[in-house]
């Protein structure tokens, strides 16, 4: 939600902003800005995409080797240039730009306009920098106390970077509950500040992760890191993982197609090294670390919001059948606020793309207030989920740029199935023969995932016929239900029509009455014990006229007739038959996003990651 960049170096900025701002706009992309300082401190915002900014800086003065950039997912306010970031202070001498939500802007808002003040937007972040000003003028203090005080009587949730005309070569930054990283330049006093690694990688593999509550301050070609009470920190720097290659799209279309066909790599990454089929050990650090506490679980809570939800229902069937604990999958917005009983011996494990989804976050804060064990699932390293968890792994597939979550699904499904046979070994509900015979499966997922990309040609054709359908169905049973519900989220999210999920057993009490001619229904038929009911399923969706399009095993021609469209996906255990079912349902959803005209790695009113409430 909002992207953020800042530089302060000897390059000039706003080149370096701009690209920073392209990498960061899968967080918000209705209006953009630039404020550079070059003795002046000038401003530049514009509202649409980034590219619509870029043109609009034609001719105008963009000197400067100090300066931060903004991409905006509108929270307060319509997208337009006038609520597009930076603002300014009332005098034009200080500039921000926020990401996050400071909540109570109006009541800050209120005591401002009683001492004069005047907005030219419907920002919360527009009052900041005033009371930024007001508190420097009233208290008659430095701009950094002033932020310091200003922070202290925000309520909400920032990452904010801050430039002052008055204070050249100087650069504030402030972090509660948004992310922010700062870069550290290969030249003396070079640094970089951005909502995540992705501007900065090209230039600096050298990163701090600010905390909550902590202050960067850039002076004198120094950069010193504060607690909002001013107690200077030893600030902790990292080496990214990262290359700008995983950032570019490499010769594909669109992100999310690159990032579909990632999956075989992305999978395997995330598995690699952690188990072993010869032996049927799992070499994972958090089981080792928590071995005695994993053996004792009661009940495993799964928290996490859109696909990580899925991921979360997916490892529901994982848990309970493999390993047979108890299970209990909970959006995280809904676990926060309805005082969720947990015993000391249930895991909680949130489950997170970003790691900085800010409900899966409150709601893990919840489950540590309340004396649980939390495990991170998360693919972005460093980020404020894992620093949060007492354990977990990382899912390793790699930076996924696309809104529409594709190789993150599946990198998940694959450690979840990893913790579910770890604790199967421990709990002794699979034999080891079981536990060896599920991994070495599991090995040859990738080569079977390369197997089902090569769909594409026949899911393209099938997409040309169902393009202009106005609602979809998808069924699903078991293991396959949650990827039934996954298949429609991708589908609605990128091309706008009207997806449902089901369970296919839930169809006769409701949803069949939607089908008709005009229906297409996407039922996940492949082999398990199922697989008689869903072709029942089936044939009531015949019986009304809908169009059957059947995901079923290789070699299965007992659809022929029956099916509309028959997409044949290679036979695995049903354990792990998600993975490669959601394949197709993800290519679909592709196919007819772009044949709808769709953007689909920037759809509508998303953001790649939700960092407010
Ligand atoms: O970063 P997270 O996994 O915590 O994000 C959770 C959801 O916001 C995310 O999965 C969202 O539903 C995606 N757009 C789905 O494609």
């Amino acid at each position: 939600m909002c992207g953020i960049v800042g530089y302060i170096g000897n390059k000039q900025a706003c080149e370096i902003i701009l690209k920073g701002l392209k990498r960061l706009e899968y967080r918000g992309y209705d209006s953009a800005g630039v404020a550079l300082l070059n003795g002046d401190l000038r401003v530049y915002k514009k509202q649409g995409k980034v590219l619509d900014l870029e043109e609009s800086l034609e001719g105008k003065n963009i000197e400067g080797t100090i300066g931060m950039g903004h991409t905006r997912w509108a929270t307060h306010g319509e997208p337009n240039d006038k609520n597009a970031h930076p603002h300014q202070s009332p005098t034009g001498d200080l500039s921000v730009i926020h990401n996050g939500i400071i909540e109570n802007y109006a009541t800050l808002k209120e005591g401002l306009l009683q001492r004069g003040h005047t907005f030219k937007s419907d920002t919360d972040t527009e009052v900041l920098i005033h009371l930024i000003e007001d508190i420097m003028k009233n208290a008659n203090l430095s701009l950094q106390d002033a932020v310091r005080a200003a922070l202290g009587q925000v309520v909400g949730a920032y990452a904010i970077v801050i430039l002052s005309k008055n204070h050249p070569e100087h650069v504030i930054a402030a972090r509660k509950g948004s992310p922010l990283v700062v870069g550290i330049g290969k030249e003396r006093g070079e640094f970089f500040l951005a909502s995540d690694a992705t501007p900065i990688v090209e230039y600096t593999n050298q990163v701090i992760y600010i905390k909550d509550g902590e202050i960067a301050i850039i002076e004198n070609k120094e950069l010193t890191i504060k607690t909002i009470d001013n107690v200077i920190q030893t600030p902790y720097i990292q080496e990214l993982e990262m290359n700008l290659e995983q950032l570019e799209k490499g010769g594909y279309p669109h992100f999310m197609l690159k990032e579909i066909y990632e999956q075989p790599k992305s999978i395997f990454d995330s598995f690699r090294g952690r188990i072993d089929a010869k032996s049927g050990n799992i070499n994972m650090r958090s089981v080792r670390d928590y071995q005695e506490k994993l053996s004792k679980v009661n009940r495993l809570i799964l928290i996490g919001c859109g696909t990580s939800w899925h991921a979360g229902l997916v490892a529901e069937y994982l848990f309970e059948d493999l390993a047979r604990v108890p299970v209990e999958v909970e959006y995280a917005s809904e676990f926060r606020y309805r005082n969720p009983v947990i015993y000391p011996d249930d895991l909680i494990v949130s489950i997170s793309q970003s790691g900085e989804t800010a409900d899966t976050l409150a709601a893990m804060e919840l489950a540590k207030q309340k004396g649980a064990t939390v495990f991170g699932v998360c693919n972005v390293v460093g980020s404020s989920i894992p620093r949060l968890s007492h354990g977990g792994a990382y899912t390793h597939a790699g930076p996924e740029i696309g809104v529409a979550s594709t190789k993150a699904f599946t990198a998940q499904v694959t450690v979840l199935t990893l913790y579910a046979l770890a604790m199967a070994k421990q709990r002794e509900t699979l034999s080891s023969s079981r536990i060896k015979q599920l991994m070495k499966e599991m090995e040859a997922i990738p080569g079977k995932v390369e197997q089902a990309l090569k769909l594409n040609d026949k899911i393209y054709k099938i997409a040309e016929l169902y393009k202009d359908a106005k609602n979809f169905l998808y069924l699903g049973r078991g293991y396959n239900f949650p990827v039934a519900l996954e298949g429609a989220l991708k589908l609605k999210e990128i091309s706008y029509i009207h997806a449902e999920g089901y369970p296919a057993a839930e169809m006769k009490h409701g949803p069949i009455a939607l089908i008709d001619e005009e229906m297409p229904v996407v039922v996940i038929a492949t082999n398990n014990e199922h697989y008689e009911k869903l072709v029942s399923n089936i044939q009531e969706v015949k019986a009304r006229k809908g169009k059957v399009i059947a995901i079923v095993t290789e070699g299965n021609t007992g659809l022929n007739e029956l099916a509309d469209h028959i997409i044949e996906v290679p036979e695995t255990e049903n354990c792990l038959s998600p993975i490669l079912n959601t394949i197709p349902l993800q290519l679909l959803s592709y196919h007819i996003a772009v044949m709808r005209e769709c953007n689909v790695d920037q759809p509508r009113n998303l953001a790649k990651s939700v960092t407010v409430e």
